[in-house]
């Protein structure tokens, strides 16, 4: 049983533009918007998830967007320095809320940026940690030295991928799936290294998101329009749990942007 952090979208809107999928002119539907974060609290639930909601904030649109609350790893949590401004008023709700939770709060020096678990994500021993939209290089080794894991860092080169949970999911046996176009040619053979068993991700199923996916155990929950990795999956035991998020992609998220896991991992 996973414990998972989500945040009601009562505040979110498209109310200012900060990655190249938003845009004020194409404001998200309230009604759907609330069905559709539903539709995930639900399945998350349903598949044995333990969730825990925060509450969310006025004028903090995008705090629905829980995996860049910080990275939880054992009963220590590192919160995230947003990049943008607009964003960074989010960091001290889940500060709190994680502390509350019974969390050893770690901040990392405040000229560091860090966006949490939306850069950094476990495949097998490894820490899976993106740079240069979002997240700084420097922070990867920050991260490293206090959760004393290894951090493999590779750069984002698609602003349409700013975080690598847009365009990589790991699994266990040295397999995930991936959008290799966005990452650099160090980034695809340091990944290609570690997880030999890959799946390659089309361009046209990347851009639906279906890579910002929900793992719990041999459930997956990820959003609509991604046949032929869902097949790809399904052949090699997985059930695809696929969910309407379009009015969550107008903001360039999806299931796994609306989900962080306390912890992701208990110990390295
Ligand atoms: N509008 C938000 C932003 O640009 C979306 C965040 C998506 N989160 C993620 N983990 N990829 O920051």
């Amino acid at each position: 049983m996973r414990d998972l952090l989500l945040c009601p979208p009562d505040h979110y809107s498209i109310q200012y533009e900060i990655n190249p999928w938003m845009s004020r002119a194409r404001g998200a539907d309230t009604p759907m918007v609330q069905a559709q974060w539903r539709g995930l609290y639900e399945k998350l639930c349903s598949l044995q998830a333990n969730v825990s909601l925060i509450t969310p904030q006025p004028k903090l649109p995008d705090m629905v967007f829980t995996a860049n609350a910080g990275l939880a790893v054992g009963r220590r949590f590192i919160p995230s320095n947003f990049r943008h401004q607009e964003r960074s008023g989010e960091a001290a709700f889940f500060a709190q809320f994680m502390e509350e939770k019974g969390y050893e709060v770690v901040w990392l020096p405040p000229d560091l940026y860090f966006e949490g678990e939306g850069d950094a994500l476990f495949g097998g021993d490894a820490l899976f940690c993106g740079y240069k939209f979002r997240t700084d290089i420097q922070a990867h080794r920050a991260v490293a030295d206090i959760f004393s894991c290894l951090v493999i860092s590779v750069e984002l080169v698609d602003p349409r991928f700013y975080h690598i949970d847009t365009c990589f999911c790991p699994l266990p046996a040295e397999s995930g799936y991936w959008f290799p176009e966005a990452f650099d040619e160090y980034g695809q053979r340091a990944i290609r290294d570690r997880l030999p068993n890959i799946i390659d991700v089309s361009a046209e199923e990347a851009q639906v998101f279906c890579c910002n996916s929900v793992v719990l155990d041999k459930d997956i929950v990820m959003p609509a329009g991604a046949p032929n990795l869902v097949a790809q999956l399904t052949e090699r035991g997985y059930t695809c749990h696929t969910l309407q998020m379009c009015e969550f992609l107008k903001a360039g998220g999806a299931c796994k942007c609306l989900t962080m896991f306390m912890p992701q991992r208990q110990e390295v």
